[in-house]
C-alpha cells in the first residue's frame, strides 16, 4: 500500500479532494516539499479553513492552490492533468447526497492522467463493529446521525470497501487494492469532539424530552467509553490506477 513519504513527486501534480481542517493536506505538503516542480491543489466545497491552513503550510514552501469546489465537479481542474489524487474521509461526505460518490469517482478518473493514481481513506460503515472500542465509535455516529436526521439534515454515508472496489472497476480503474486498519483514540477525552458537535446539534432540537433522552445517551456512551478504554475507528485505504 502507498506511503506518501516513499513517492517521487518531481514535476508531479497532486490533487486533494476534501481539505477539511487540513490533516492530510499537511502530510502531503511535508511529502512534496523536497521535490522540484511538485504542485499541490487542495479542494473543498467549504473554504472556511483555507486561510488558516495556508498560514500553517507556508513554511513547507510548496506550490499550493486552494479551490472551493464540489468534488463531483472539480471546477478549474483540467482533464488528464493530475498524477496523484487523494480523497481522505470525504467520499462519505460527498455521498451525503446519495449516489454522488459515483459522480465524484467518475470525475476523479477524468482529471487523472493515464498512469495516475487514486488514493482513498475512509471509515467503515457504522455497522462494522468487532469489539467494544469500535462499539464506542459506532454509537458516536448513531447518535450524531440520529440528531441530524431529526433536524432533517443529510448525514455522512460511508461505503463498504468491497462495494467501492466494484464501482471503481466498473468506472474503468485498474490495479485496485485495499487494506483495513484502525485509529485508536484512547484516554478519557476520546469523545471530546463528538460531545462538542452533539451538544451543538441538541441545541437546535425543539423537543425537550428527546433532548433529555439524547443527553442521557451521551452520558451512557461516555461511561461505556471509559470502561472500554477509548474508541477505535475502523478504516480502510484503497488505491487504483487510471490506465489506457
Ligand atoms: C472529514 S472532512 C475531510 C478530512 C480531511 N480530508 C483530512 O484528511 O483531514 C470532510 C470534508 O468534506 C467536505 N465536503 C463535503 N461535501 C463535499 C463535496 N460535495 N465536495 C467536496 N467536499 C465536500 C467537507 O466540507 C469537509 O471539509
Amino acid at each position: 500500500m502507498i506511503d506518501f513519504t516513499e513517492l517521487d513527486f518531481t514535476n508531479k501534480t497532486v490533487l486533494e479532494v476534501g481539505t477539511g481542517r487540513g490533516g492530510t493536506t499537511i502530510k502531503l505538503a511535508k511529502a512534496l516539499k523536497d521535490f522540484r516542480g511538485a504542485k499541490l491543489i487542495t479542494t473543498d466545497i467549504y473554504d472556511g479553513n483555507f486561510e488558516e491552513l495556508d498560514r500553517k503550510i507556508k513554511d513547507y514552501n510548496v506550490d499550493i492552490r486552494f479551490i472551493k469546489t464540489d468534488g463531483c465537479e472539480l471546477k478549474n481542474i483540467e482533464e488528464n492533468s493530475i498524477d496523484f489524487l487523494v480523497c481522505n474521509y470525504t467520499l462519505c461526505a460527498i455521498n451525503s447526497k446519495s449516489g454522488s460518490e459515483v459522480l465524484a469517482l467518475s470525475r476523479f478518473r477524468e482529471v487523472l492522467n493515464f498512469g495516475g493514481i487514486l488514493y482513498i481513506e475512509e471509515e467503515y460503515p457504522l455497522n462494522f463493529v468487532d469489539n467494544s472500542m469500535q462499539q464506542v465509535w459506532s454509537r458516536k455516529w448513531q447518535l450524531l446521525r440520529g440528531a441530524n436526521m431529526l433536524l432533517g439534515e443529510l448525514s455522512y454515508n460511508e461505503i463498504n470497501p468491497s462495494i467501492l472496489e466494484k464501482i471503481l472497476h466498473i468506472l474503468g480503474f485498474k490495479d485496485i487494492q485495499w487494506q483495513s486498519s484502525s485509529h485508536l483514540i484512547t484516554g478519557d477525552d476520546s469523545l471530546e469532539f463528538f460531545k462538542y458537535r452533539f451538544t451543538n446539534l441538541l441545541k437546535r432540537l425543539n423537543n425537550s424530552q428527546i433532548v433529555e433522552g439524547l443527553k442521557q445517551e451521551m452520558k451512557d456512551l461516555e461511561e461505556y467509553s471509559k470502561k472500554a478504554g477509548g474508541m477505535e475507528v475502523p478504516i480502510y485505504k484503497i488505491i487504483a490506477k487510471k490506465e489506457i
